[in-house]
C-alpha cells in the first residue's frame, strides 16, 4: 500500500516510515512530483491538514495524510495557534516569532500551554482525523539549542527542561506530533494487516 505523506522534509518522513510495516510505503510530495504550493488558508489546525490531505488524493488519487501543528498560549486566548509559523509576520523566523510571544506574556503568571497536533488521512474513501497534545509552559527566557520552532521556550510538564534541552527522541515520545503520529501508526498497521495479500 502507498501513501503520501504530504511533506517535503525527508526526515518526517523517514521517521514515520520506520515505524510502520514493510507492505507499507510513503512518498512525499517530492516523490509524486508536487511542486505547487498548497496554500494553508483554514484557521483551524484541522482545517489546515484536510486542505492538504485533500488537495492531493483528489489532484493525484493518492491516499495521503497530512499534519498542522500549533502552539496555543491560554492566557493570549489559544495564540498563536494556527498561525504559530508565522505569529511575527508572514516570514517571521523563529527568533522573531519567540521575542514576540515573550514581549506578549511580560507581566502575566498564567503562562500554561499546549502543543497540538492534528493529523488527518484520507483512505480508501474516508478521513480519519488523529490529535495530539503536550501540555507545559512558556519559560521566560530561552533554554537549550536542539529542536525547532517555540522549543527553546516551551517547557513540558512533569519535566524540568525545554523541549531545546531534549534529545530527539525523548522529545518524540512525549511531544504532541509524536503522539498524533503512534494513533496514526497504530491505525495504519491496523489497515495493513486486514487488506488481503
Ligand atoms: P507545522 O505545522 O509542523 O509546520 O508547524 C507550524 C509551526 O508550529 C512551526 O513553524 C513552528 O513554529 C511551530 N512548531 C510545530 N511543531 C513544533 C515543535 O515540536 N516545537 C516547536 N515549535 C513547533
Amino acid at each position: 500500500m502507498k501513501i503520501v505523506f504530504a511533506t517535503h522534509n525527508q526526515h518526517k518522513l523517514r521517521e514515520v516510515q520506520s515505524l510502520l510495516p514493510l507492505t507499507i510505503e510513503l512518498l512525499s510530495l517530492t516523490d509524486i512530483g508536487c511542486t505547487e504550493e498548497i496554500l494553508e488558508t483554514a484557521t483551524t489546525l484541522e482545517g489546515n491538514a484536510k486542505i492538504k490531505a485533500n488537495y492531493i488524493t483528489n489532484t493525484y488519487g493518492y491516499a495521503c495524510f497530512a499534519d498542522d501543528t500549533g502552539l496555543e498560549v491560554a492566557v493570549l486566548d489559544g495564540e498563536p495557534g494556527v498561525y504559530s509559523a508565522r505569529y511575527a509576520g508572514d516570514h517571521a523566523d523563529a527568533e522573531a516569532n519567540m521575542s514576540k510571544l515573550l514581549l506578549n506574556l511580560v507581566g502575566k503568571s498564567d503562562r500554561s500551554a499546549q502543543f497540538k497536533t492534528v493529523v488527518v488521512l484520507n483512505l480508501n474513501g474516508r478521513q480519519h482525523v488523529f490529535e495530539g497534545v503536550c501540555k507545559g509552559e512558556i519559560l521566560s527566557t530561552r533554554q537549550g539549542t536542539q529542536g525547532f520552532g517555540y522549543d527553546p521556550i516551551f517547557k513540558p510538564h512533569g519535566f524540568d527542561t525545554s523541549f531545546a534541552q531534549m534529545s530527539m527522541e525523548e522529545k518524540g515520545r512525549i511531544s504532541h506530533r509524536g503522539k498524533a503520529i503512534a494513533l496514526l501508526v497504530e491505525f495504519l498497521k491496523d489497515s495493513a494487516a486486514s487488506v488481503k495479500p
